[in-house]
């Protein structure tokens, strides 16, 4: 066994207030932003952090992961809230742990590198709103991405933490790209860039622990600041892994509280405090305390989350990223989008075709954004590609890849996927070599002048440098310019209470079908939507106070989605039955709007997501093949080329505005 990690027992003395182990291991809590970001798709909100805040506090945490990541863009997305807002009330409660985020290097908290003037500001305005630890990764592991932050998280007196993307090509560590030696140079490129420590990030749970074992006593012999392991769930393997760190020497682990541990999520906690009890690595945590935070997270938190979890299936381990190396967010977005396109039946083609675009794309890292990248270009391939011919529809992202604004990959990219994704890139077919933000125009005035005075601050103006779309629509929310839709306020364990009740009433066959359609109200404008999920079935239900009392007024069975859109709150209770309310009526809805009966060549959404720009306006001329439409589909932006030329007409979507599958975008005349 290494010196560096002589796991002995030292002592028999297990209360609260037993002696410190001589070198305790540290651990950083990432419940309140990897953890809700694994199990509940980022959707846990400030108010339900807040009960935990101050007992999380006490424990004695080296760090407390509670921002960044897929926070910033999910709460002012999906959730309603100010992300910054989310710091400076954690730090009311959190006066001892330092505050850590997860930081996408350039591309800081988004899916693209910005330019270096947003980089800068958003780093300074995170420290001035509570940030002490920046956790930065490129996923690329070109760290030429970290050139513009460090400087600044350094100045403003931060802990510059840099990471190294775990990612395999072989089923263990080794192989020509991602060897042991890989790991050593990059922790060693980290030293050299002043980090304070190094994160190994795990993403997809690959590690395993004869594996850790190796590196980590190897990166430790190495390089001098402490290292941290992050290690997901995922394939089971993480809490072995990470006790074969412990032994190897690592200094810091990531975990989480138990209701958000496991899955895809990350080992828990309590088993590492109980397994170190006594020992030269003791936490020195005190596991009542825990209890007592778990106990409130149970009650009065998760029932809020419950129905956002992934319950299609009993297995905690997914045994297809030992198989496939997919990691589990991915693959979960994988299934949704297939799912939205009616091609669940090709999931093994997906898996096939996979490492084939990720080699071909320079055998990258698959974390956020290139897990992303991959991800969607391989369903592209796989549902748009015909025969032998390859690459038919390809995202704004993989050009911008191919192109080098991501960075350098870990092989070259495939030069005929490279020639073909570039040809009639506009900012040239010929790639760059060099770091990716010195070829991107400063940023941050344009977005001053296009959102004015809707920005109120630089917290604002970020919001909407790094977001233009959601950011503005989020902005018009915020400052009352824009209702705050119903399907983004927060529920009340209320109204977890009254789902229940729905439930039990859809499985004892009370949400009937009434055929009499004649009878069916007018669904109102204060009408609220329930998601009721029934054994995996899922139905929304929209809810309509008719008299004080509140009418069932549609029950359509919905495609079953991993993260569905979350359920709303605030229905009244049922009050004494004053009305004879008309009984429930279940009745699926139309699949999508009819096509509108116009002349021409209707161009059809190939895909759900979510309108970002028309680069037509009606009446406007295209030649066959011409972008008409740029739509967003897992976060990647994909233009839409014209099916034939002539006049555009018959838009209906703004920028913003979602689509189903198959809606018409445009008509070409
Ligand atoms: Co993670």
């Amino acid at each position: 066994m290494s010196d560096h990690g002589e796991l002995n027992l030292v002592g028999m003395n297990y209360d609260k207030d037993r002696p410190k182990a001589e070198r305790p291991l540290l651990i950083e809590d990432i419940s309140l932003r990897d953890g809700h970001q694994s199990l509940f798709a980022t959707r846990g909100r400030t108010e339900d952090m807040i009960p935990v805040a101050e007992q999380m506090d006490d424990i004695g945490f080296w760090a407390v992961e509670v921002w960044g990541g897929a926070t910033f863009d999910a709460m002012h997305r999906f959730l309603g809230e100010d992300p910054w807002e989310r710091l400076r009330t954690l730090k009311r409660y959190f006066t001892k742990t330092p505050f850590s985020m997860l930081l996408r290097g350039q591309n800081l908290v988004g899916y693209r590198n910005y330019a270096d003037d947003v980089a800068k500001l958003f780093i300074k305005k995170t420290v001035d709103n509570g940030m002490e630890v920046f956790r930065t990764f490129d996923a690329l592991n070109d760290y030429r991405n970290f050139e513009t932050v460090v400087p600044v998280i350094k100045e403003c007196g931060a802990h510059f933490q840099g990471c190294i993307c775990y990612t395999l090509t072989e089923p263990r560590l080794g192989g020509e790209v991602y060897n042991l030696d890989y790991f050593i140079q990059k922790a060693k490129d980290l030293e050299d860039m002043g980090a304070d420590s190094i994160c190994i990030k795990d993403m997809a749970g690959l590690m395993s622990p004869y594996d850790a074992y190796e590196l980590i006593k190897a990166i430790k012999e190495n390089v001098k600041p402490l290292i941290h392991l992050h290690s997901h769930f995922t394939s089971g393997m993480s809490p072995m892994t990470h006790f074969k760190a412990i032994e190897a020497g690592v200094d810091i682990i990531d975990t989480c509280m138990t209701p958000y541990a496991y899955r895809t999520s990350h080992a828990a906690l309590e088993p590492f405090v109980m397994s170190l009890l006594g020992t030269n690595r003791d936490t020195g945590f005190d596991i009542q305390s825990l209890a007592d935070i778990n106990g409130i997270l149970e009650k009065e938190v998760l029932p809020k989350y419950k129905h956002l979890l992934d319950d299609t299936k009993v297995s905690m381990i997914d045994i297809n990223v030992l198989l496939h190396q997919t990691p589990g967010g991915m693959l979960s977005n994988l299934v949704n989008q297939l799912r939205e396109m009616d091609a669940l039946d090709k999931i093994d083609q997906v898996y096939k075709e996979l490492p084939r675009v990720r080699k071909e794309l320079g055998q990258i890292p698959l974390v956020t954004p290139t897990s992303q990248i991959v991800g969607t270009q391989t369903v592209n391939n796989v549902l748009f590609d015909t025969d032998g011919k390859r690459y038919n529809m390809i995202t704004a992202q993989v050009k911008d890849l191919c192109y080098g604004l991501y960075g350098k990959t870990s092989v070259p990219i495939d030069s005929q996927v490279q020639a073909k994704a570039l040809k009639g890139y506009d900012r040239g077919e010929t790639p760059i070599t060099c770091r990716p933000a010195e070829v991107l125009e400063p940023e941050l005035e344009k977005a001053r002048a296009e959102i004015g005075d809707l920005a109120v601050d630089d917290e604002d103006l970020i919001v909407y440098a790094l977001f233009p779309v959601t950011g503005k629509k989020y902005l018009m929310q915020k400052y009352g310019k824009e209702q705050v839709p119903e399907a983004l306020k927060p529920i009340t364990l209320d109204d977890v209470e009254k789902q229940n009740l729905m439930i039990e009433k859809a499985k004892k066959g009370e949400l009937v079908e009434k055929s009499a359609l004649a009878q069916r109200p007018e669904k109102s404008e204060n009408a609220r939507t329930f998601n009721v999920f029934v054994e995996g079935e899922y139905f929304e239900v929209g809810v309509d106070e008719v008299g004080g009392a509140p009418v069932i007024t549609y029950a359509a069975p919905q495609a079953a989605t991993a993260a569905p859109a979350a359920p709303v709150a605030g229905v009244v209770a049922p009050a004494a039955p004053a009305v004879q309310a008309p009984a429930p009526k279940a009745e699926p809805r139309a699949e999508s709007a009819p096509a509108p009966a116009a002349e021409g060549t209707p161009m059809n959404a190939p895909m759900p997501g979510m309108v970002i720009r028309y680069e037509k306006n009606e009446g406007d001329t295209v030649n066959e093949g011409e972008t008409v439409v740029v739509i967003e589909a897992m976060k990647m932006e994909n233009a839409l080329p014209a099916p034939a030329s002539g006049v555009v007409r018959g838009i209906k979507y703004s920028s913003g505005d979602n689509v189903a599958k198959g809606e018409v975008l445009a008509i070409i005349e």
